[in-house]
């Protein structure tokens, strides 16, 4: 079975091909981050826009990418949420019609589902069950995970996600947007230990986050600095990383211990992160656990995971009506 992917749910319009027997076949990708930075955050008119002018470059692209022809598609998978609605709407209309149009399936699918199961585009991935850890821009949750579709959940952020904090931060530190990765590579010039920052809610039980005061830490240390200190700000960014990824990797051990399962799947935005990778890989090999992430590109938003979940869902029979939504908000 050949599946076409879109994800338009954020800032990047993806589309992919996934095929049950070869793998991926085509993955196309168009970042909007340049149009963003400009406003220190995605801006969701511009995103929508941007996303009607991109999609169907992008579909041609992938077919072009995979060699195939329109007959060759035997399904399509749309992210329908959660994400910003107009953007969503782009491709969850577009995903919608191209399976009218071509006389195949078309099936919504979940976001952070999706981000999930990425892992499985890998060559090693894991057994179920196992555990996951969804760390994006929107969503900060841990689950456990029987089988795809069949998930619990075991905690999750009571306020900020841990890409927001990333992206705050970023902001507090004068850095451009996506602050993920801006703040992270400022964080591994900094020295370790000048400044100590919270480790919110891990003196407590439970796999709960909060990440909101984190966020007020750093800004009440940043107001202190001189213009010109990068190096303190360097020592700033340290700080917050060190605390962000002892804090998840604390609530992972936490839900390893507590549920006896020793895989742990690591997905979305944050889990491209090198110190946090680092720091997992890390506590699982003293755990007696494994970790398995997606490659970097499948943690960040992408079509290949959109087309893969589709795929899976279309496999398992689902089918849906012509009519379609899309979800700003919707649990797993
Ligand atoms: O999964 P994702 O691409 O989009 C959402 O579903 O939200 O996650 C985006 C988030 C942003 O907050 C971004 O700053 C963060 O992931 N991010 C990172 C890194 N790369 C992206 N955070 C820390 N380190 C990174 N290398
Ligand atoms: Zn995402």
């Amino acid at each position: 079975m050949r599946v076409l992917g879109i994800e338009t749910s954020c800032d990047e319009t993806g589309v992919a091909i996934y095929d049950s027997q070869l793998g991926l076949l085509a993955n196309q990708l168009h970042s909007q981050a340049r149009l963003h930075d400009a406003y220190g955050g995605v801006v969701p008119e511009l995103a929508s826009r941007d996303h009607v002018r991109r999609i169907t470059p992008l579909l041609a692209a992938a077919m072009d990418e995979a060699g195939l022809q329109r007959g060759d598609i035997d399904g399509v998978g749309y992210t329908a949420g959660p994400g910003l609605i107009g953007a969503l709407l782009v491709g969850a209309s577009f995903g919608r019609s191209l399976g009218y149009a071509w006389r195949v399936p078309a099936v919504a699918v979940h976001h952070m589902e999706a981000h999930l199961l990425a892992v499985n585009l890998e060559e090693d991935p894991p057994d179920y069950p196992f555990l996951a850890l969804l760390v994006s821009g929107g969503h900060t949750q841990l689950l456990q995970v029987r089988a795809a579709g069949d998930y619990t959940l075991l905690g999750e952020s009571l306020d900020d996600a841990a890409g927001e904090a990333f992206d705050k931060t970023a902001k507090l530190l004068g850095l451009g947007y996506p602050g993920g990765p801006q703040v992270s590579a400022l964080a591994q010039r900094g020295r370790a230990g000048r400044y100590r920052l919270p480790r919110p809610m891990t003196d407590r039980p439970g796999l709960d986050f909060s990440f909101s005061g984190l966020k007020t830490a750093v800004a009440l240390v940043v107001k202190d600095l001189a213009d010109d200190d990068e190096q303190a700000r360097a020592d700033v960014a340290c700080a917050f990383v060190d605390a962000v990824v002892d804090t998840l990797t604390i609530k992972c051990a936490r839900a390893i211990r507590q549920t006896g399962i020793t895989r742990l799947v690591a997905a979305g935005g944050v889990s491209a992160n090198r110190q946090l990778r680092e720091k997992l890989t890390a506590m699982a090999a003293d755990s007696g656990g494994r970790i398995f992430y997606p490659r970097p590109e499948f943690c960040t938003d992408n079509g290949a995971m959109i087309a893969y979940t589709g795929y899976v869902k279309l496999s398992a029979g689902a089918s849906q009506p012509l009519a379609f939504a899309a979800y700003p908000r919707w649990p797993l």
